[in-house]
């Protein structure tokens, strides 16, 4: 179960909330009618409960075969068609996720950089091993992926015939468009949709993340029930349901000056989440110079690199923490020594989980006497049910603070400045002239 709480240090109070009252209702009308901006990207307020039943049947076979068949799994993509995934296999498997005995597929993130050494290093990796690849995009012709798709291609076919190849290669892309899905009638690749209503960044629970994360030995269905329970639960509550409440927390930090959002774990496999909670809210909100810069830490590692700046740095953040409600499954506790040579016995026999939260709760307490507010999510244990609510729960969220500060929460206009620029330095056919007016204003660099 998630639960959010904003008021255990009285900075925030149900007042200040209440005042968003209108907005929220507002937001609340925009997502279940489907009626303000953005509105033909809301395909993931029902998907936990209207998904492709055939086609998760055939994820399910895909990677049961990908594990039987392959002890590596590359999965190409960038943005939302590999962050979620990865998020949820080092949320649930660890960080170490590869480097552990298991009876499932080391599987690499590739083609999410323009970094050469970095493709070489994991088809190094990839020796005497066998391979499958997913490669994942939901436009079909993202350079960083299509490159490096390219190349595993031509990999895929050096190292199987050019049949073995295809019967390993499973393509994630819309339904009709796209140079991916040419690419993947022209050869016979299995291919999954993307559907046209869900964008990149909110696709984790379609088979953009669902593939590899089966591979992982995850249980989808489970994720899915996870998403699907906090869905009836918080259209349930109604306009003081937990996600929404978030929403309007973080706002009102917005509204007192605050221009950060800093997402805290104290727990290390949490990272990745952290990098989805950012394309997630950063893509939807910073528009129209507004919205508040998402960024994340993983303490207690980053109290000692961030931490001096979050106690008594210049007043632009707030902090919303993750937290796990309960001890873990798997746990140390602090071993008793005779000497007490380190002068840890005042802490000797008490598990990890205990001075970890008490770390929390110092952090919490310091951070709150600096100045810094704290906002806390808390999820019962980490699995399969509590990752699917706390992902609809950060969707649901999302979108309805998108909608509090006006913008429309589903496109990335932003995203493709850069991608022009690229291409013409590039030389890309139909970028001429710009690449000489570009080429004049970095002559010196
Ligand atoms: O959220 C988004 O839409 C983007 O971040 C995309 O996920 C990202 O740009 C990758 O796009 P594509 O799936 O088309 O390769």
């Amino acid at each position: 179960m998630i639960t959010f709480q904003y008021s255990h240090l009285k900075t925030v109070s149900e007042a200040d909330v209440r005042s968003f009252d209108e907005r929220i209702a507002a937001a609340d009308r925009h997502i279940r009618n489907k009626d303000g901006k953005g509105n033909d990207f809301l395909g993931w307020v029902d998907l936990p409960v209207n998904y492709d039943k055939e086609e998760f049947g055939r994820i399910r076979e895909a990677a049961d075969k990908i594990r039987r068949d392959s002890q590596v799994l590359l999965v190409v993509g960038i943005g939302g068609s590999y962050l979620g995934a990865r998020a949820v296999i080092e949320f649930l498997k660890g960080c170490y996720y590869n480097q552990k005995r298991k009876n499932t597929p080391d599987i690499y993130f590739v083609g999410n950089s323009f970094d050469g050494d970095e493709l070489k290093t994991v088809l190094e990796l990839c020796e005497g091993k066998d391979v499958s690849v997913n490669v994942i995009s939901k436009s079909g012709t993202t350079t960083e992926s299509s490159i490096a798709f390219r190349i595993l291609r031509e990999y895929m076919e050096d190292r199987y015939s050019k049949e073995e190849a295809a019967a390993r290669i499973y393509a994630t892309t819309d339904r009709a468009r796209g140079a991916l899905k040419g690419l993947a009638d022209q050869n016979g690749y299995e291919t999954f949709v993307i559907p046209d209503d869900v964008g990149g960044r909110f696709s984790v629970l379609t088979p953009v993340g669902l593939l590899p994360i089966a591979c992982a030995g995850i249980d989808i269905e489970a994720l899915m029930r996870g998403a699907a329970n906090e869905r009836e639960k918080l259209f349930g509550d109604g306009l003081t349901n937990d996600a929404y409440t978030y929403a309007i927390a973080r706002n009102i930090q917005l509204e007192r000056g605050k221009s950060v959002e800093l997402l805290c774990s104290y727990d290390p496999s949490f990272r990745f989440m952290g990098e989805w909670f950012k394309q997630l809210f950063g893509e939807s909100e910073g528009k129209d110079k507004k919205g508040l810069f998402p960024a994340s830490a993983v303490y207690s590692s980053d109290l000692h690199s961030l931490g001096q700046y979050v106690q008594d740095g210049s007043p632009i953040l707030f902090e919303t923490v993750c937290a796990l409600a309960r001890p873990a499954v798997r746990d140390m506790n602090v071993p008793y020594e005779e000497e007490n040579s380190d002068g840890l016995n005042f802490i000797a026999g008490e598990s990890f989980y205990k001075v970890n939260k008490k770390a929390m709760l110092g952090t919490l307490l310091a951070h709150e006497q600096g100045g810094t507010d704290t906002l806390m999510i808390r999820y019962d244990a980490k699995d399969e049910e509590n990752l699917g609510e706390l992902i609809y729960f950060f969707e649901l969220a999302c979108a309805a603070s998108g909608y509090l500060i006006d913008v429309n929460p589903f496109d990335q206009p932003g995203v493709e400045a850069y991608k022009k620029n690229m291409f013409a330095l590039l030389g890309k056919p139909g970028y001429e002239d710009k690449k000489a007016e570009l080429e004049e204003k970095i002559k010196n660099i």
